[in-house]
């Protein structure tokens, strides 16, 4: 079975656990604790690149990532992200799903519903698998208020639902929920056949997805809701740096097993 048909499997059977990577390093380390498959997102425009938001990305930031993180996942299924702009019509679509399918990733994820439909089935007839994205689409946010919860009101989880339906009848073969509420996902969940992958969207979707630097708290300043964090890694990471200057700066390091050694008689024939 394929890494796509095993994915898609999971529904109903096993919850399925996605994490974000922009590196082959990270791409290892979670390739070997067992996530179902590594996210190349474009949340690396907020946590790699600095900026406010993704929509800065672009192709070449996502074909640099993709190839280090499929040299580093071994097992799991890695899904590059469209980023913003390359996906406006279904020919740039393919054209530019090609390439991150070259860069080694197995599938592309794009944002949006209904309006994105064009574009999944142009993907999908072209034989790249495509995870899509609905409710909160941090390419459609242009300020940092944007970023908050939908589907709390009729029309609008309607609209979600819609979207979802759409993107699976499309022929995406799994959809992101983001930040919708709980019992929200859980209806999208029961209403479509493919799985779904909540971020901020509760316990009911069919897995779950996180961006690595939030969940391993490196990334101090933003604990959103539906953030948990697993590790305190800012804090061990700033220890060692801080243990590095000080041991560099008072000689401690390099010591003796640091160094490599030569022969003195060798030292004397270069006098
Ligand atoms: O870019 C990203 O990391 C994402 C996740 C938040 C789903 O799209």
């Amino acid at each position: 079975m394929n890494k796509i048909s095993n994915f898609k499997n999971q529904k109903g059977r096993n919850k399925l656990a996605v994490l974000t990577a922009y590196d082959y390093t990270f791409a290892r380390l979670i390739d070997k604790a067992g996530a179902d498959a590594i996210l190349v997102g474009d949340s690396m425009g907020m946590v790699v690149l600095g900026h406010t938001g993704t929509r800065r990305v672009s192709m070449a930031d996502m074909l640099r990532s993709t190839e280090a993180v499929a040299r580093g996942a071994q097992t799991a299924l890695v899904i590059a992200d469209l980023p913003f702009n390359s996906y406006k019509t279904a020919a740039q679509a393919v054209s530019n799903g090609k390439k991150l399918i070259a860069a080694g990733a197995k599938a592309v994820k794009l944002e949006g519903g209904v309006e994105a439909a064009a574009q999944i089935s142009a993907l999908v007839k072209a034989g790249i698998p495509v995870m899509a994205h609905v409710g909160l689409l941090p390419q459609s946010v242009k300020s940092k208020k944007d970023f908050k919860v939908k589907g709390k009101d009729a029309a609008t989880a309607a609209r979600i639902l819609k979207d979802a339906q759409a993107v699976e009848k499309a022929g995406a073969f799994s959809v992101v929920l983001e930040c919708v509420p709980a019992l929200l996902a859980r209806k999208i969940t029961q209403k479509v056949s493919i799985p779904t992958v909540g971020i901020g969207a509760g316990k009911y979707c069919d897995g779950q997805v996180l961006v690595m630097h939030d969940m391993l708290g490196l990334n101090e300043d933003f604990k959103p809701k539906f953030v948990k964090h697993f590790g305190t890694a800012a804090d061990a990471v700033r220890g060692a740096f801080k243990q590095y200057v000080k041991e560099t700066k008072t000689g401690v390091f390099p010591s003796v097993e640091h160094s490599f050694s030569i022969d003195e008689k060798v030292l004397e024939k270069i006098k």
